[in-house]
């Protein structure tokens, strides 16, 4: 029997991708986005996140059996902020009711390499402290001081994102539910969101010394699909909080063995 996925950011990128495999395999997919897809709502709002819940109920018949929350936004902005963390944690929180009539209930979320960059501390903190407001302000102060500091913002929603399924994944909602709950880091990704990024042979270069990645370089989305669908598969029952880097290497060159 098919079992039923909820995957955001379904319109584009690395969640169409996903979508697209799970499909082919016989799967019901439901896909979620602010355009183009079964369910439009904005990740960034309150409101678009009650939507959110509301809809895949209806959609769903209130019985799922994965959250895939891959919805992101990389821009300089505070809004980056809303999506990445507040809309990716309403995603897995308010969805996750919906997992308890499944017999293999999965969930994840996508975070980045970019989590091990240097975060901005005073961000981390109000993530940490799940203060939206808090948290918006400051993003808001990064996205006014320019390039430089409002370039923070997406590495540190990502290492925000990381910790907090890292917090979560061994607790009684999640693994004490018979949750798997885990993350994705990619690399960098042929998709919109780096399009600017891989464009000239030049700028392919320039990033790839901020990520370097020596085992098969930038790639195609449906590489990153199928680990997503594995993940969220049956066969995954006992990966718990784990954040899996498909980076072509930049995780371990850049942290070598500092994480043992
Ligand atoms: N492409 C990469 O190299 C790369 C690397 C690491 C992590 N990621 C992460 O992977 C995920 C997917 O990114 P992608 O590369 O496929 O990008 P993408 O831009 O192709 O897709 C992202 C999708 O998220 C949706 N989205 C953005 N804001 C939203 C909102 N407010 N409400 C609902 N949906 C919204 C967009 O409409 C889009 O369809 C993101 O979380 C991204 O941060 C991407």
């Amino acid at each position: 029997m098919s079992r039923t996925y909820v995957v955001t950011g379904a319109a584009s990128g690395i969640g169409k991708a996903t979508k697209e495999l799970l499909e082919e395999r016989g799967e019901k997919v439901i896909g979620v986005d602010i355009h183009d897809a079964d369910i439009a709502v904005d990740l960034s709002t309150e409101a678009g996140r009650r939507e959110l819940v509301e809809q895949v109920s209806a959609h769903s018949g209130g019985r799922i059996d994965a959250i895939l929350a891959v919805a992101g936004l990389a821009t300089p902005t505070a809004t980056t902020a809303a999506v990445n963390f507040f809309g990716t944690i309403a995603t897995l929180e308010g969805l996750r009711p919906l997992l308890a009539g499944s017999a293999a209930p999965r969930a994840l979320a996508v975070t980045s390499m970019a989590s091990l960059f240097p975060p901005d501390d005073e961000l981390l903190a109000e993530f940490a402290a799940d203060n939206e407001e808090a948290a918006l302000a400051r993003a808001a102060v990064l996205e006014a001081g320019g390039a430089e500091t409002g370039g923070l913002i997406y590495g540190t929603t990502k290492r925000a994102l990381a910790l907090w399924i890292r917090r979560n994944a061994a607790t009684a909602n999640w693994a004490g539910a018979g949750i798997p709950l885990n993350g994705v880091a990619p690399g960098i990704v042929v998709t919109p969101m780096t399009a600017d990024l891989i464009q000239t042979t030049e700028a392919r270069e320039a990033i790839l010394q901020m990520v370097p990645m020596p085992l098969n370089g930038i790639f195609e989305p449906r590489s990153a699909a199928y680990l997503l669908a594995w993940l969220s598969s049956e066969e995954n029952a006992h990966l718990c909080g784990q954040i899996v880097f498909i980076d072509g290497g930049s995780d371990v060159v850049i942290r070598g063995d500092s994480t043992w």
